[in-house]
């Protein structure tokens, strides 16, 4: 029995990732949350024949609370894409002053109704909203590190396809040959390339076209919506990779051996060994993606790239830009909730 809330689920990520989540059989109810259009999404879905009971919360007007209550209770994991998407010409930092704002209010919500449940943050700028979560929750007393997760897989994604384009391999081979760690956004986002991916060692100037693309790959698509708002479908499958693997964990299933972990934004210092971790490597950079092992929908463990996998020199630089980044991102984050009333 697996109760998963979407908060945004009539969003353009929201739909298809809602989608993805009705077909999955151990999921059993379905509970979609949006402030427009949740009963039109959640009539529709409701009507294929998976196991999934789907059913749509909408509040009445802005004091109504109800809604998301009802969405909440009972539930073991709320993904979030709720929020504004980017157009043209923006950062995803350029989003933090309207989805700030509906982060910490959702995840009040989360913290006062499902303090238990684990917590899938999809809404930009990541390297942000996830700080923001992990200060409500730790106001609200209810701080459980281990299941609040910042959803970076999209850039996983992206390093598996690119590499494989690049290298003429079938993408669905690299799942776990290579890591993304970091944030999501820009400079901060930093593949690694593990060296047994069987598929060779990229040229210098492939490599650097790879890295950018990776690190750029979300524009890509800004770009070519022009205004139409950012990756949802890709983002959806992305999304629902993450959740499936958190989900299998919650009905007893393990991490799939012989293969890196997907990589989640995390807070350190509540994960065994990360505050050593960040103190050691990361400039005591607290909010970090990192591969994760998942058990019974937490985290039991994660795994140290410099340590457990090949870190070369190059990608060492590439962390040092990426936690220039972090740093600002995770105190502006933080010190919102510090200056807001829950
Ligand atoms: P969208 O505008 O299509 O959908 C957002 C949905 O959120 C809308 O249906 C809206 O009604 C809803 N919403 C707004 N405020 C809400 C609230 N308080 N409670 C519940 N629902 C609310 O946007 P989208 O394209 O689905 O993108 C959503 C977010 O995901 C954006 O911030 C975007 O930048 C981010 N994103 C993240 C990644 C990633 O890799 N983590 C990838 C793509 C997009
Ligand atoms: C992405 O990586 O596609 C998302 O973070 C959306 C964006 O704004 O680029």
């Amino acid at each position: 029995m697996v109760k998963v809330t979407v908060a945004g689920a009539a969003g353009g990520i929201g739909q298809p990732l809602s989608l993805l989540l009705k077909l999955n059989p151990n999921v059993t109810e379905l509970a979609l949350f949006d402030i427009v259009n949740a009963k039109g999404v959640a009539a529709d879905l409701s009507h294929i024949n998976t196991p999934a009971v789907v059913k749509g919360y909408q509040p009445k007007d802005k004091s109504d609370k109800s809604a998301i209550t009802e969405a909440l209770t009972g539930t073991d994991l709320v993904i979030i894409p709720a929020g504004v998407p980017r157009k043209p010409g923006m950062t995803r930092a350029d989003l933090f002053n309207i989805n700030a704002s509906i982060i910490r209010d959702l995840v009040a919500n989360i913290g006062r109704v499902a303090p238990n449940a684990a917590i899938l943050i999809i809404s930009n700028p990541v390297n942000a909203t996830v700080p923001i979560a992990a200060e409500v929750l730790k106001k609200l007393g209810v701080f459980n590190p281990k299941k609040l997760f910042g959803v970076t897989t999209l850039d996983s994604v992206r390093a598996e396809t690119f590499l494989g384009d690049l290298t003429n391999t079938d993408p669905t081979k690299l799942k776990g040959k290579i890591s993304v760690i970091g944030g999501h956004s820009g400079d901060t986002i930093v593949p690694l390339i593990h060296y047994d991916t069987g598929v060779g060692l990229l040229k210098d100037s492939e490599y650097g076209d790879f890295v950018h693309r990776v690190q750029f790959g979300g524009d890509e698509v800004v770009k070519a919506k022009n205004g139409a708002g950012s990756a949802t479908l890709s983002m959806a499958y992305a999304g629902y990779r993450f959740a499936e693997y958190v989900i299998s964990t919650v009905t007893g299933g393990a991490t799939p051996a012989g293969r890196v972990p997907d990589s989640s934004y995390i807070y350190l210092p509540g994960i065994p060994g990360g505050k050593e971790f960040s103190e050691k490597y990361l400039d005591g950079v607290d909010f970090f993606s990192v591969p994760v092992v998942i058990s019974q929908g937490e985290i039991k463990s994660f795994i140290n790239p410099f340590e457990q996998l090949t870190v070369t020199d190059q990608e060492k630089k590439l962390v040092e830009v990426a936690l220039k980044g972090l740093k600002g991102s995770i105190t502006q984050g933080t010190e919102f909730v510090t200056g807001s009333k829950l």
